[in-house]
């Protein structure tokens, strides 16, 4: 049976380190070198010649790499061989699955460990701490905890049987095959959208994002080298609009594994829904995403206040409030706020900017020019309004790289806005509420935003966080009690949410691998 996994252990990185010193070459070699990545189609690497360019977030003018974007007749090759890799895939003993995404695993803790830590710290601008927990810790969990989870969902059968009878359930892969999004903000996330069906016997078409795109290609180097087939993960880079289209819109399209925009899902979600009803597909898509987050801390009067400055910080501007999970609105009683106001401002000056392959960074620059402007058309707006005030930050300089300063705007009206909308960038949003009107508040918090992924109370009241967290059952998929609410950790909390924050199919847990399965019971007479 599948070892029982224990959480990857992470590296610190201090100074004279062996890791420091690894790491730091690493990340050398990237900023000295531009990598051409291809398509890989059943194992062959295609060129199209269509290319687009990832470039270091935090001094935009440097290549880190070059990539081909698939076009059409790719993309039909793609699926053709997908569907015959899926003839041999789907047969082998779940073990030899396993085995490929296990040993995947021990190459991303081992030989690609810098690589792919460099190309996420460049790329994707994440400081050397922040890509520890994502690119080496997270992938590495989520690729070891699978099959542990995918051994517990086959082992699930029928308790009873009829003298004479054996009723068994066989857990096929979906009839078809599966696309897979990943998002630029997660290393991990790359590793585990195409992985977990791939997993449960699954073809997968992978579309990794643009800005993610030498950290995702290095994660496919490893499962290759792991031992994945060819043609069971293909790897796509491209145009989302392209790529989306052409794989939605085929017969043989039988679930997504998404994680994004809420804007690109729910036109994913009508595009499927559209082919359903032209009668397209065989049957119904599985269809899982992860989308947006309007996500909170929630302050009572009893609560701790180092604990919620210190959280609140970390968790609305560590990896410049790019997580889907960040901290972006934040409720603090009346009673508090001088004190909470003070020592936020004061955290937030001794925030360091930089380089994000300069180890002393705290806060390095946004992914891109598009995330920049959008971030930036909120601050402007702030600095203009009656209904705000910017107590700290606001600064936004794109010379070198797109830096936004760490910002937080007080908020007068709670339906500012900046109170309401996600803006995916440092910027935290707070209103101040009178201390008596806790459950008025409470309701404002769940009623506020459309989002529902991720969400904090901290309190040493008993009752406060009682009432909190009834009146806030649905208005985050990860509810946390005095703590952030980001760091979700594979194995102990499985992560997603509902409402407009997708389907809440837990990654991390059996329940997501349960998506990529299509039951089938067996009766047999003896
Ligand atoms: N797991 C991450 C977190 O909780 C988000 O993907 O911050």
């Amino acid at each position: 049976s599948i070892p029982t996994p224990i959480n990857q252990q992470l590296y610190n990185y201090e100074v004279g380190s062996v890791q420091r010193k690894l790491l730091k070459e690493a990340c050398e070699k990237l900023r000295n070198s531009t990598i051409d990545i291809p398509c890989i189609v059943g194992g062959k690497e295609i060129r199209t010649g269509d290319i687009q360019k990832q470039l270091i977030c935090s001094d935009h003018n440097k290549v880190l790499a070059t990539f081909h974007q698939a076009n059409t007749q790719v993309l039909q090759e793609a699926i053709d061989n997908s569907l015959e890799a899926k003839l041999k895939w789907e047969t082998l003993p779940f073990e030899a699955r396993a085995s490929v995404f296990l040993k995947t695993a021990e190459l991303l803790n081992t030989k690609y460990r810098y690589e792919v830590m460099a190309a996420t710290m460049l790329g994707q601008g994440k400081t050397v701490w922040q890509a520890e927990i994502d690119s080496t810790a997270e992938s590495i969990d989520f690729l070891r905890f699978n099959p542990k989870y995918a051994e517990e969902i086959y082992s699930q059968q029928p308790p009873a049987n009829s003298p004479g009878v054996w009723n068994r359930v066989e857990y096929r892969p979906l009839e078809g095959y599966v696309v897979a999004i990943s998002p630029f903000n997660f290393t991990a996330i790359g590793a585990n959208l195409p992985s977990s069906p791939a997993l449960m016997g699954n073809v997968v078409l992978w579309k990794p994002a643009s800005t993610a795109v030498l950290s995702n290609y290095i994660v496919f180097k490893a499962f290759r080298e792991a031992g994945l087939p060819d043609g069971v993960i293909q790897f796509l880079p491209g145009s989302g609009r392209v790529i989306g289209d052409f794989l939605l819109d085929n017969k043989n399209f039988a679930g997504l594994h998404f994680t994004g925009s809420t804007g690109v899902f729910n036109g994913i979600y009508k595009r499927t829904a559209d082919n359903l009803v032209k009668g397209l597909y065989r049957g119904y898509p599985r269809i899982v995403g992860e989308t947006g987050g309007k996500d909170f801390h929630f302050l009572h009067n009893s609560g701790d206040v180092e604990l919620f400055v210190n959280s609140t910080l970390r968790a609305s501007f560590e990896y410049q409030g790019q997580k889907c999970s960040a901290c972006s609105r934040a409720y603090v009683p009346q009673s508090l706020w001088p004190e909470i106001k003070e020592k936020l401002v004061s955290g937030v000056k001794q925030m360091k900017m930089g380089q994000s392959d300069d180890f002393s960074t705290f806060m390095s620059a946004v992914i891109d020019k598009n995330s920049f402007n959008n971030i930036s058309s909120y601050i402007e707006h702030a600095k203009t309004s009656p209904d705000a005030e910017i107590i700290v930050g606001g600064k936004c300089d794109n010379s070198v790289g797109w830096f936004v300063e760490p910002t937080i705007i007080h908020c007068k009206d709670p339906h500012y806005k900046s109170m309401e909308e996600e803006i995916f960038g440092p910027v935290l949003s707070i209103y101040v509420y009178e201390d008596a009107k806790f459950e008025e508040a409470l309701e404002l918090c769940d009623t506020t935003s459309p989002y529902a992924l991720t969400g904090s109370i901290f309190s040493t009241c008993k009752y406060a966080i009682n009432t909190a967290s009834h009146k806030l059952r649905n208005a985050a998929g990860n509810f946390y009690i005095n703590d952030k609410c980001t760091g979700a950790v594979v194995g102990q909390q499985p992560f997603g949410g509902a409402r407009a924050s997708g389907t809440n199919d837990k990654a991390g847990s059996y329940l997501n691998l349960l998506r990529w399965v299509s039951a089938r019971t067996i009766k047999e007479n003896w």
